[in-house]
């Protein structure tokens, strides 16, 4: 494929590749929803291997007969690899998100009439979602969307729809107390995008854009806010960068 056509070719996120006058929030609309697999992976670091390991711990840890929550679960690449992954007969993933355009994507790419662990696609707030009988939880790259306020409240209606035995994975950008820490991955960050092809005008106006919107906050927040929810422990099992995949038990 030619350079230029690259550029063009379809489902190619370029949002943010012309200089805006006013660069608004990020919403997850129709625009993102097009250009969203490509957009993730993109940004990133180590959403492959994230989503690949979600299909693995599927296998591990979810149970006969329960739910598996697939929490702000965009065009459902979570939800598929867990799909793949469970072995354990009559069990079914609700996949919710509350962008009506990120779901009616991903009602389309997952059919779930054959598959042998059906998908439920519903469209809400995951702070008002009911959370009963699961046994394994996912949050990939979402808790960083909700308000503060709102995260502990989410987390302890998430630990206690769980079974015995159950487990969260939480996946998050993460921020750094250390302020030399915070502008150095930060910069690795930034490498990486640019790598995967996106230039400084685009890095800097979707930065902007995610002002106010993605709150990362650190690694000691994350683990003392799971403690706080009643999860018995929490590990981190995936690093890369400023991105992070912690699982907690029950
Ligand atoms: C970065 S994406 C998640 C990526 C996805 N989990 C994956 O692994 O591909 C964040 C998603 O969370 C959804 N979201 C944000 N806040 C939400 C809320 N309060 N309730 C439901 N969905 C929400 C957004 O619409 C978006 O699709």
């Amino acid at each position: 494929m030619t350079s230029q056509a690259a550029m063009n070719r379809p489902g190619k996120d370029s949002i943010y590749a012309t200089q805006l006058e006013k660069v608004d929030s990020f919403v997850f609309d129709h625009r993102v929803a097009e250009v969203f697999p490509d957009m993730i992976k993109r940004s990133v670091p180590g959403y492959p291997t994230v989503i690949a390991m979600t299909g693995v711990l599927a296998a591990e840890y979810v149970q006969p007969n329960s739910r598996v929550y697939d929490l702000g679960c965009s065009l459902g690449a979570s939800s598929l690899a867990a799909q793949e992954g469970i072995t354990a007969p009559g069990c079914e993933i609700h996949a919710i998100d509350n962008s009506r355009e990120m779901l009616d994507q991903a009602q389309q790419r997952l059919s779930s009439e054959s598959a042998r662990t059906p998908v439920q696609f519903i469209c809400e707030n995951v702070l008002d979602s009911e959370i009963s009988n699961a046994s394994m939880v996912i949050l990939n790259f979402t808790l960083q969307f909700i308000e503060t306020t709102q995260r502990l409240a989410l987390l302890k209606k998430i630990r206690s729809g769980l079974r015995p035995g159950g487990i969260l994975i939480l996946s998050e950008k993460i921020a750094f107390t250390d302020s030399t820490e915070e502008s150095l991955q930060i910069d690795m960050h930034h490498a990486f995008k640019r790598a995967n092809g996106y230039n400084d005008l685009e890095i800097s106006q979707k930065r902007t854009a995610l002002e106010n919107v993605l709150i990362p906050e650190t690694l000691e927040q994350h683990f003392q806010r799971l403690e706080n929810a009643g999860f018995s422990r929490a590990d981190l099992w995936f690093q890369c960068f400023n991105f992070v995949s912690l699982i907690a038990r029950v």
